[in-house]
């Protein structure tokens, strides 16, 4: 496959790997409400914080949302958005590759972008997440018109790519009926028989289908008259005549011609409202929406600098995902993905570098939580509640030279050492040496005195009778992998248990 290349790339796909791996600390003064909350906001640089998310999340977000820099040589009030290309590029890729590991199999990735680095993107993308998983480029017409001042063209839209992890796993794409089209269209009801409730009426004949002679026959109406298409109609002559019988049907006439309507239902026989397909152009959210939010939230001198609109990233949260679902945006400025997918009551994390996570992110949740009214609020009937929680990036989990940092808490290295082990996420955040089976393996813990006892002698070293404890908390007959600060089972004890003994802190290394 034909890939991109870039000044510095070799350097650009070692950075994931490279980055230091840290701890999320929150900063309880700025979480706000019940603390159960798997809400979470990040501040700090992206690059980390996903590596930091990755031994607990991986594989685990339905949807990624992404507004970064564009690259669009501006230096915009909150942030810059002035790298040499190169630059642009390398930052780009690690933080999609982790992006990519993070996503879920099922899952979805949407990132806003304009010309300036559209189409180099596209290239990265395929590369990272595989051509086959490319979804669609959306176009998002963002403007009225306008553009005046533009030296050639007046710039109305951006794009939004789209790719899934895995294009076999993906579903198919519903949306609800939209409410306008509902009250503009479907305008009749039957009064007598209103079984199946609102429907449109729909024109049987048609001209545009190939010819089929099974389609060309005469529909007898009620005062004798048998009426015949100008080609076709689009139902068989038994369709029809069932139709008919089922009163499914409207003959009207006007200045001689005669018409014949199908009623077409806004619920289908079950019951259920017909769906529509997404369209990959997205129009009816505009940049001065968003600006307009960010005036109603923030006052107009400290307004954020073109923050996407409400109703564009619902639109997106509703295509793909289901309430509850976890939302991820690595880019998130003035928090707009963080506040939709609060008011559509999806879980969410959002990371910021700038100080705005703190003077704009924040205060926007906050005030979401506490019911503000404004953006998508009224059009999902929000009236507030839930909570989330702010962290920083902390210490690191090792050192310049790959040394465990021995401050670290039991669940983290827990965390840390299964998905080292199994590239997935560790399912139980409980304090218990037993992380749980891979493959057929078991996987323990001894670690800061897990079992009670903070003597290096005690908890953290495997001996017969920790083993005979192991097995007490999870009963298990195939091979083991065990990680604590020392073994005094010996290796033919070991290999009679069939136990891997890894010890803390020299096997345990960086992802
Ligand atoms: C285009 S803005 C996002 C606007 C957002 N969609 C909204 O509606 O408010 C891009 C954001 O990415 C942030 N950013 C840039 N580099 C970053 C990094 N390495 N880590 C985290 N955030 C970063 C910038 O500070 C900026 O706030």
């Amino acid at each position: 496959m034909p890939i991109l290349h870039w000044l510095n790339k070799d350097q650009a796909v070692k950075t994931a790997k490279q980055s230091a791996y840290r701890l999320l600390e929150e900063v309880p003064e700025l979480s706000y409400g019940d603390q159960s909350t798997e809400n979470m906001l990040i501040q700090g640089d992206n690059l980390e914080a996903l590596k930091a998310l990755i031994p607990f999340y991986a594989g685990k977000v339905k949807c990624i949302y992404i507004d970064p820099p564009y690259n669009t040589k501006s230096a915009f009030e909150h942030y810059d958005d002035n790298l040499e290309h190169s630059q642009w590029l390398s930052l780009m890729y690690p933080r999609l590759e982790l992006l990519r590991e993070l996503l879920s199999e099922d899952g979805s990735i949407w990132v806003s972008i304009d010309d300036n680095e559209a189409h180099y993107l596209k290239v990265m993308m395929d590369e990272v997440f595989g051509r086959r998983n490319f979804l669609t480029s959306f176009v998002w017409k963002k403007s009225y018109g306008g553009g005046a001042k533009s030296k050639w063209f007046v710039g109305l839209h951006e794009f939004v790519l789209c790719y899934t992890k895995n294009i076999g796993s993906f579903p198919d794409m519903f949306l609800p009926p939209d409410p306008d089209a509902v009250k503009k269209y479907y305008k009749y009801t039957d009064e007598k028989f209103d079984t199946r409730g609102p429907y449109r009426l729909q024109p049987l004949a048609t001209t545009s289908m190939d010819d089929r002679p099974n389609l060309k026959y005469g529909i007898s109406i009620p005062d004798g008259r048998e009426i015949w298409p100008e080609k076709q109609w689009q139902w068989s002559k038994e369709k029809t005549q069932q139709a008919l019988a089922n009163n499914e049907l409207v003959i009207s006439e006007k200045k001689e011609k005669i018409t014949v309507s199908y009623k077409q239902y806004l619920k289908n026989i079950d019951g259920e409202e017909r769906k529509r397909k997404p369209t990959n152009l997205i129009e009816g959210h505009y940049t001065q929406h968003g600006t307009y939010e960010s005036m109603a939230l923030f006052g107009l001198s400290d307004k954020f600098s073109f923050p996407k609109p409400e109703g564009l990233i619902s639109n997106i949260f509703e295509a793909c995902t289901n309430p509850t679902d976890l939302i991820l945006d690595s880019f998130i400025g003035s928090g707009t993905s963080a506040a939709v997918a609060h008011k559509m009551n999806r879980r969410y994390i959002g990371i910021e570098l700038g100080e705005h996570a703190q003077t704009h992110c924040q205060p926007r949740l906050k005030k979401v939580v506490d019911g503000e009214q404004g953006g998508i609020s009224k059009a999902v009937n929000w009236h507030g509640g839930g909570s989330f929680r702010f962290f920083k990036l902390g210490q690191t989990v090792f050192d310049e030279y790959g040394a465990l940092n021995t401050d670290i808490k039991f669940i983290t290295l827990a965390a840390h050492i299964w998905y080292a082990e199994t590239r997935t996420p560790l399912a139980t955040k409980s304090d218990s040496p037993f992380l749980g089976i891979h493959n057929g393996k078991a996987y323990f813990l001894l670690y800061n005195g897990i079992l009670g006892d903070k003597r290096p002698q005690g908890g953290n070293v495997l001996t017969s009778k920790i083993l005979e404890h192991l097995l007490q908390i999870k009963e298990h007959d195939g091979p083991m992998v065990i990680y604590g600060e020392t073994s005094r089972l010996g290796s033919s004890g070991l290999l009679q248990n069939d136990i891997t003994f890894k010890q803390i802190p020299y096997d345990v290394s960086a992802l």
